[in-house]
């Protein structure tokens, strides 16, 4: 059967006092709206349309990369406004829209899945995702008559006392056979304590004409919805211990999930070990076999196999087999770092590459260069790429050992086999072969002391 979906999002979510419209707020580095998206997709509906309004023009910019259509609802009267909104998306359909909301980001596909199987094998013309919750809050009532059938959705600002009590809540998802909705829509009203139109009369109005209405119920964890940043953070928190799960699931040691934020496009191969303070974001992928000891943030990182990192930041860079960074260096973007290598403690490296088995081992700046195999830098040293108006590039090559504390000052180039002379400040090309230095004679002055203080 045909399936699409409309998703809600043209409320201002006030409660979260934002700058950014709700739904564009981030759990485990996706926006919330993104992963309600990326979830129908992902249950084989293709045809998405969101439901804009307050916050238009960032919404449909934060979802531009999704490829959807989108319908705007200028004035918000409603979740049944919101969808008489989408009515040009639904004409002249026929067969199955789920309704979604762009602040419950933690619906999962299989929920989608069996939410759509279950409405198109039992023929309902309106299905509910519902769930029970011992404190049922501020959700909408879902109230069954003798035999157990849903007969209406009570929002929870018009409910008298028993049905208060309910436990059941409507989830603010469903199913509706596109003609029965759209025949429905125009007899919706906002004769209610809030003055808007509900999408929740849906039913009501449905059941009262004989169609079918059916129900399934999910964990509350997955319908949990985000009004403020307090609910935000009880979204990230559940997501969070979900993305865990599935990489201990795959083999990845995690010595302490609840100081562990991997964000969810994260991918890590199977026996790495992660310590407590890890923070994985954007698309970072690591390898199989790797070590992350404590506090290290990884953003757009990708980390080859057996590779050892601590205490480090790694940004927008990729790092080689075997290699091992930190404890506290600074790998910033467009680095790209060679296998069995070795970055150390007080390493800063920006846009340069490093190759295999090279050792910068402590206290180095090296930035806009590159860099050959099997060298070695000493303690100290710094590759001078800014002259104070524009960056330069340093061209290092193979098996050259630079001694402690030397300068290079870019542009400048340095030739394969070759030493540096601690202390030296490198301006010219060191040729193949040679050692180079660069450097004041030491000049001692004896008796100085004694001539000049008389000891
Ligand atoms: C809604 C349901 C309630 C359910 C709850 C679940 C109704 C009347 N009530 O209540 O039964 O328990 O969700 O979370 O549907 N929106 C629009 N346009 C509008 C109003 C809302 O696009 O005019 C969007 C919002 O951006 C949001 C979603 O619809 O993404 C839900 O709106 P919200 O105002 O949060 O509804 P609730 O009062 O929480
Ligand atoms: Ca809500």
């Amino acid at each position: 059967m045909y399936k699409c979906a409309i998703i809600l999002a043209a409320g201002e979510g006030k409660r979260m006092k934002s700058n950014t419209p709700k739904v564009l707020h981030k759990v485990c580095g996706k926006e919330m709206i993104n992963h309600v998206i990326d979830n129908i997709r992902s249950a084989g509906i293709e045809e998405v349309n969101v439901v804009i309004g307050k916050g238009a023009g960032k919404v449909q910019k934060g979802t531009e990369s999704r490829n959807i259509s989108y319908s705007v609802q200028a004035e918000q009267l409603g979740t049944g406004h919101a969808v008489m909104c989408a009515e040009d998306f639904l004409k002249g359909k026929k067969g199955t829209v789920s309704i979604f909301v762009g602040d419950g980001p933690l619906i999962t596909e299989e929920t989608v899945r069996s939410l759509t199987n279950y409405h198109e094998a039992e023929g309902c013309s309106a299905t509910i995702l519902t769930s029970v919750m011992a404190d049922p809050l501020k959700y909408g009532r879902i109230i069954r008559n003798a035999n157990g059938e849903v007969e209406k959705i009570v929002e929870f600002k018009d409910c008298n006392e028993a049905e208060a009590k309910v436990n059941e809540i409507n989830s603010g998802m469903y199913c509706f056979d596109i003609e029965a909705l759209l025949n429905t829509l125009g007899k919706l009203n906002n004769n209610n304590n809030q003055n808007e139109y509900y999408l929740t009369d849906v039913i009501e109005i449905l059941k009262g004409e004989g169609k079918k209405v059916g129900a399934i119920a999910v964990d509350v964890d997955e319908i949990t919805a985000v009004n403020s940043k307090q609910e935000l953070s009880v979204a990230n928190e559940i997501m969070r211990s979900r993305i865990n799960k599935m990489h201990m699931d795959n083999g990845v040691i995690i010595m302490d999930p609840r100081s562990t934020y991997i964000d969810c496009d994260v991918v890590i191969g199977q026996d790495t070990i992660i310590y407590p303070g890890n923070v994985l974001e954007g698309k970072t992928v690591v390898g199989e076999e790797c070590t992350l000891y404590a506090n290290n943030r990884l953003t757009d990182a990708v980390i080859g196999d057996r590779v050892t990192i601590e205490s480090s930041v790694v940004l927008e860079s990729r790092v080689g087999e075997n290699t091992t960074v930190g404890p506290f260096a600074y790998i910033r973007p467009e680095t790209v770092i060679g296998s069995d290598a070795r970055i150390g403690d007080f390493v800063e490296i920006k846009k340069a590459t490093i190759g295999n088995g090279t050792k910068v081992s402590h206290l180095t700046y090296i930035g806009d260069a590159e860099v050959g195999e099997k060298c070695n830098f000493g303690c100290g040293t710094v590759v001078v790429n800014y002259n104070g108006k524009t960056k330069n590039k340093t061209i290092i090559g193979d098996n050259v050992f630079i001694g402690c504390n030397s300068n290079l000052i870019s542009p400048v180039e340095v030739e394969n086999n070759t030493y540096i002379a601690a202390g030296s400040t490198i301006t010219n090309k060191v040729p193949e072969g040679s050692l180079a230095i660069a450097r004041a004679r030491q000049v001692n002055k004896e008796n100085w002391v004694h001539d000049k203080y008389n000891k």
